[in-house]
């Protein structure tokens, strides 16, 4: 037997609908929100994220499934979806459409070479939204907004939202000279990834898993003493519209984020949860002005969030949250020899085409099988059909809910299932 990759996992019926529930809910606040949905390739050329997620961050270093094809050119499968989705908002000019900011969102597989735990996987589903073309903190909200929406819609509770701003390029700057100045005289003590991020881009430090304890990260110079004029009004716009929104944040000047793209707004919804993993967030997104330039668009603001599903699940079970998700049939056809049988396969189909979900035997069961089966998908009629019956022109149908039993008319079965289901 050959089994599954380790950290990926098959999503089997009885759990799929699940996935399919959160889904349309997710499609449906995009929809209200005014998003489209974009769908890119499932693999990129490597460059582009290298150009855009950074070639000093984790997901690019140690985590791309990066191959070359059979034309020796190096692709690579999607480690995340905001540089594919700026790729193609550059490659089909979208700039240029009438209506301004495009509003995107996109649903599907990431691959990363991560250590598989609960909650990290190496193949997970991402939903995430872009929007590109405004510089209006009102966006920025609107995002956050956006993706606590999704998590309100389905029940959640527990959830804390923390909020950073990463400045502009000349706060960045400061900021940079300041982290330099901070770790050079110690970077010894440091892993070697933090040594050679420490010139490249040593705002990557505060981001390494393995010195997270170490002292020096504590009192590190935080960005938003670095922050100029623009960039805190900026961000104090975003903080307030955040409040006329109702929507509660706490401001932690630790939140960087593990790509390179980002500037100003930065962003993660947690999960707090009593008994939800040790990895608790559930949702990371911020703003990257100058990532469209840098892929070779023109000049263009953007923000956008990422959720993966598998732990927007985790979450849901750590609340104790069931989705309301029915898979029901409505009408069984149990049929009683070779004549019912056969017109059992018209009856069906009828069914089906009234928009009713109807089931039949292709087993061979004996009636009692048949009402067996009917039990296990729960319907709530079965439809009882016997030559005789067939004779007279009629069908017994019984209710599993009530247990009444009635005789309809053949002619009159449809319209009777579909006035009785509903
Ligand atoms: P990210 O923080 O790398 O950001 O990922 C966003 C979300 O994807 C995470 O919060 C988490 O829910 C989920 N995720 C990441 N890795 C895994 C994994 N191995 N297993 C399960 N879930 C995972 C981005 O990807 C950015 N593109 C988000 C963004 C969009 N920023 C602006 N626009």
């Amino acid at each position: 037997m050959v089994n599954i990759p380790r950290g990926t996992q098959d999503i089997l019926p009885g759990y799929v609908e699940k996935w399919q529930y959160i889904e349309e809910k997710a499609r449906d606040i995009c929809k209200r929100f005014n998003y489209k949905e974009i769908r890119t390739p499932i693999f990129e050329h490597t460059e582009l994220f290298l150009r855009s997620v950074g070639e000093t961050t984790d997901i690019v270093t140690k985590e791309m499934y990066t191959f070359e094809d059979r034309g020796e050119r190096s692709l690579t499968l999607r480690p995340e979806g905001t540089a594919a989705v700026v790729r193609s908002y550059v490659e089909n000019k979208m700039y240029g459409n009438p209506t301004q900011p495009t509003k995107l969102y996109y649903c599907g597989p990431m691959f990363r070479y991560e250590r598989p735990q609960a909650g990290r996987f190496r193949q997970f589903v991402q939903f995430g939204v872009e929007a590109l073309g405004s510089n209006d903190p009102a966006i920025d909200a609107e995002v956050i907004a956006l993706a606590m929406e999704i998590y309100k819609s389905l029940g959640l509770k527990k959830l804390k939202l923390v909020i950073n701003s990463l400045g502009d390029v000349s706060s960045r700057k400061a900021h940079r000279d300041a982290l330099i100045a901070h770790f050079s005289p110690r970077i010894n003590e440091f892993c070697s990834d933090c040594k050679s991020r420490l010139e490249k881009n040593p705002m990557r430090i505060l981001d390494c898993k393995k010195d997270r304890d170490h002292e020096l990260m504590q009192s590190a110079p935080s960005i938003l003493e670095y922050l100029n004029e623009d960039s805190s009004v900026y961000f104090d716009k975003v903080k307030s519209y955040l409040t006329d929104l109702q929507i509660d944040f706490e401001v932690d000047s630790g939140l960087v984020r593990g790509l390179d793209y980002y500037n100003h707004t930065a962003f993660e919804i947690m999960s707090d949860a009593e008994g939800f993993g040790a990895i608790t967030t559930l949702c990371g997104g911020g703003r990257y002005n100058g990532l469209v330039e840098g892929l070779g668009g023109p000049e263009t603001p953007g923000i956008g969030f990422a959720l993966s599903i598998e732990r927007l699940l985790a979450a849901l079970q750590a609340e104790g949250i069931e989705l309301p998700v029915e898979e029901r049939v409505d009408c069984y056809v149990a049929a009683i020899g070779d004549a019912a049988s056969s017109k059992s396969v018209l009856l069906v189909n009828e069914l089906r085409k009234a928009g009713l979900v109807a089931e039949k035997d292709y087993l061979n069961k004996k009636v009692k099988g048949q009402f067996k089966a009917a039990d296990r998908l729960q319907a709530k009629f079965v439809a009882i059909l016997g030559d005789e019956e067939l004779e007279r022109n009629v069908i017994n149908v019984k209710n599993m809910e009530t247990g009444n039993q009635e005789e309809v008319q053949i002619e009159q079965f449809i319209s009777y299932i579909l006035e009785k289901s509903h």
